[in-house]
């Protein structure tokens, strides 16, 4: 009895510290505009950092796993699945009274090798390549069948250009891959939302190729509930009136409209490494990593102001965004701090490494209290 109550006794004195006087959080501020969400990962989870479950609980109303339901960590091999991260998550969630985001289910990336091969190494054909398709879809979206409020069916599947992106799932069964999953998605939980999420996507020539893959699924009937906006941005870019302009368009298909994966970059870092292109990196240099000290003044503001702009917008768009999803807790959690460069400081979430209160926090707060 003693060893679990003197962790949660502790965890609740700092959360109570963390916090401060301040009695609202992300997650009440926006009650009744959208859910508030953060992604959830094994360093969470592990009790190593007794201040992130109860802080969670607390902030936010929605999680999404960073990496848990990802192909090659729920499903790594053929017919072995694990469940347990994934599991411990949901659990979570439901005993806080959260709701649950599921990412990701087809993705071109994170999914092995042998998803497409049959056991001598040769490429499957389409038919066994959507036998096993279904297959996976059925058992993760099936074993969660009730308790998730929605799945990012697709990930990642348009380049910048708006061309459909040369996936395997694209070459071995044709462009009609995507319709495939939300049938069968739609097939394991007739409930669930299903979503097509992407980043950079509110970029207008992206967003040109996603908006035919909706229509093409509304008009042959497949259910398909919104677009996931990513997210991943930096204090120059981009213009605001882009992610004004793309939720409107979205919307006007009757799409909800989530941020899917959101965090605002403060690094240098050159143009062509913007979005998520996870295949691009960039090697280290001192020179790209001036905050490690902290961050200054001068940055901060132009993040918080950012956040600040970035929310009204959100707000103002409130009948169509159904959900906000930050990616990662707090800036230690980010993986800004590793990509598209290892090893840097970054600073791009509303908490601090040590659970603080960001003045972006504060003006986010702001924002929602301005309308009420
Ligand atoms: O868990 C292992 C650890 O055991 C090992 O020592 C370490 C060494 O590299 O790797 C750890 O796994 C890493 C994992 O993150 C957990 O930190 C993987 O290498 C790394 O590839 C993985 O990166 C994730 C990335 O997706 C690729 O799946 C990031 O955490 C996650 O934030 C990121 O999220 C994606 C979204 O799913 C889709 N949109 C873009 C977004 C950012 O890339």
């Amino acid at each position: 009895m003693k060893k679990i109550l003197i962790p949660a006794i502790a965890a609740f004195v700092i959360l109570l510290s963390s916090c401060g006087s301040d009695e609202t959080t992300l997650s009440k501020a926006y009650e009744g505009h959208f859910l508030i969400g953060t992604a959830l990962n094994r360093m969470h989870l592990s009790g190593t950092d007794p201040q992130a479950m109860p802080f969670i609980a607390q902030q936010f109303n929605s999680v999404t796993a960073e990496n848990a339901m990802k192909w090659e960590r729920i499903h790594p091999e053929p017919g072995r699945y694990e469940f347990g991260l994934a599991d411990s998550i949901v659990d979570f969630a439901e005993k806080n009274g959260m709701q649950v985001i599921g990412h990701v289910l087809v993705w071109h990336s994170q999914t092995p090798q042998w998803v497409f091969q049959d056991s001598l190494g040769n490429q499957l054909t389409r038919d066994a390549l959507l036998e096993r398709l279904r297959d996976h879809i059925h058992t993760v979206v099936g074993h969660y069948k009730g308790r998730v409020l929605g799945w990012d069916v697709v990930n990642e599947a348009v380049e910048e250009d708006g061309s459909l992106r040369k996936t395997k799932w694209l070459e071995i069964i044709g462009e009609d891959y995507m319709e495939k999953a939300f049938i069968y998605a739609h097939e394991a939980d007739p409930d669930a939302e299903l979503y097509y999420n992407d980043y950079n996507n509110e970029e207008r020539a992206k967003r040109a190729g996603v908006i035919p893959i909706v229509k093409n699924l509304q008009s042959k009937g497949i259910r398909i509930d919104g677009v996931g906006i990513q997210g991943h941005w930096h204090l120059d870019s981009p213009d605001m009136r882009v992610i004004d302009e793309s939720i409107g368009e979205y919307a006007a298909l009757g799409m909800k409209v989530m941020i899917t994966e959101l965090e605002i970059n403060v690094l240098p870092t050159p143009a062509w490494l913007y979005g998520a292109e996870i295949s691009r990196t960039m090697e280290y240099r001192d020179s790209l990593n001036p905050f490690v000290a902290g961050l200054p003044d001068s940055v901060q503001t132009q993040l918080t102001n950012r956040y600040a702009e970035l929310f009204r917008i959100l707000l103002k768009h409130d009948d169509a965004v159904t959900r906000v999803t930050f990616w990662g807790l707090h800036d230690g959690y980010s993986w800004k701090n590793n990509w598209p460069i290892p090893g840097r400081t970054n600073y791009p979430l509303l908490f601090d490494r040590s659970y603080g209160l960001k003045p972006a926090y504060h003006a986010v707060i702001k924002e929602a209290e301005k309308i009420k």
